[in-house]
């Protein structure tokens, strides 16, 4: 067994802002009908739907079975208060959602969030016991004039600085580079491979060598069924977090399987 098989591998699929909470449901079962517990014994799915289909979602995979963890793709800071619009991790955590994704790069274009908020919602995460997917990863620009691993160890750093290793051992870091997001165009398993290993790298100088050695690594961007195999194999790429194919279960299972069988 290679070393990165040590790491149970996480297929996460985020559904960004689609499907109300009747197609929420439909998707949930959709999922539930055709994924078999035989087929996630080697890996962890979860899913990450709207908030406002979270509850729905819940009572499918707990009723019916369905063998994926719940996720959610942001959260609050606090736990409560006068904080008009947002959504606590305490009250995400009552829904039993076990993964949080933050700071996707969404988030940080769209919403200015920057890698000090991001920091604050990996301690709200982790406060709450849910488990934190957080997300960095560099632009086309960026990556052009040379600037990936600097990018990437601002980023690490800045998010998991203030966190004991031991936290950091159990989160997540998805390395999803800006320009393959959406675009169809993913990132070679070359250079997947070689910004996982550096992010494990960032991780080891932060929080020490065991917590770089166990916390997880995702590759995000234009992940299909196609190219599941030849990523997980990278030896620093422990799970794929995917977008628009994880909205069709059929390409979702696909991926999950692709995934399984490469753990094998
Ligand atoms: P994509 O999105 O799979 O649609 O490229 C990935 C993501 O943003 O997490």
């Amino acid at each position: 067994m290679t070393a990165h098989l040590r790491r149970r591998p996480l297929i996460s699929g985020n559904w960004k802002m689609n499907f109300d909470h009747f197609e929420a449901i439909h998707a949930s079962r959709d999922l539930g009908l055709r994924l078999t517990s035989a087929d996630v014994v080697p890996v962890d799915v979860t899913v990450h739907p709207p908030f406002t289909d979270i509850r729905s979602v819940q009572t499918v995979i707990e009723a019916e079975g369905v063998p994926v963890a719940l996720g959610a793709q942001n959260c609050a800071v606090e736990d409560s208060g006068a904080y008009t619009g947002e959504v606590s991790p305490m009250m995400l955590a009552k829904l039993h959602v076990e993964y949080v994704i933050i700071g996707h790069s969404e988030r940080r274009r769209y919403f200015a969030e920057t890698d000090e908020l991001v920091a604050a919602k990996l301690h709200a995460v982790i406060r709450n016991g849910m488990t934190p997917i957080c997300c960095v990863g560099e632009t086309e620009a960026e990556r052009e004039v040379g600037l990936t691993k600097d990018r990437l160890a601002d980023q690490v750093e800045g998010a998991i600085g203030g966190l004991a290793p031991e936290a950091v051992a159990e989160m997540v870091v998805a390395y999803e580079p800006i320009w393959a997001i959406g675009t169809g165009q993913a990132a070679t398993p070359e250079d997947a491979q070689e910004a996982g290993g550096w992010i494990r790298e960032v991780v080891g100088r932060v929080a020490g060598a065991e917590a770089a050695t166990a916390v997880r690594i995702q590759y995000g961007g234009s992940v299909r069924a196609e190219n599941t195999a030849e990523l997980l194999v990278c030896p620093d790429i422990d799970g794929l977090l995917v977008g628009g194919a994880s909205l069709d279960a059929v390409a979702f299972v696909a991926i999950i399987r692709a995934a399984a069988d490469a753990a094998r």
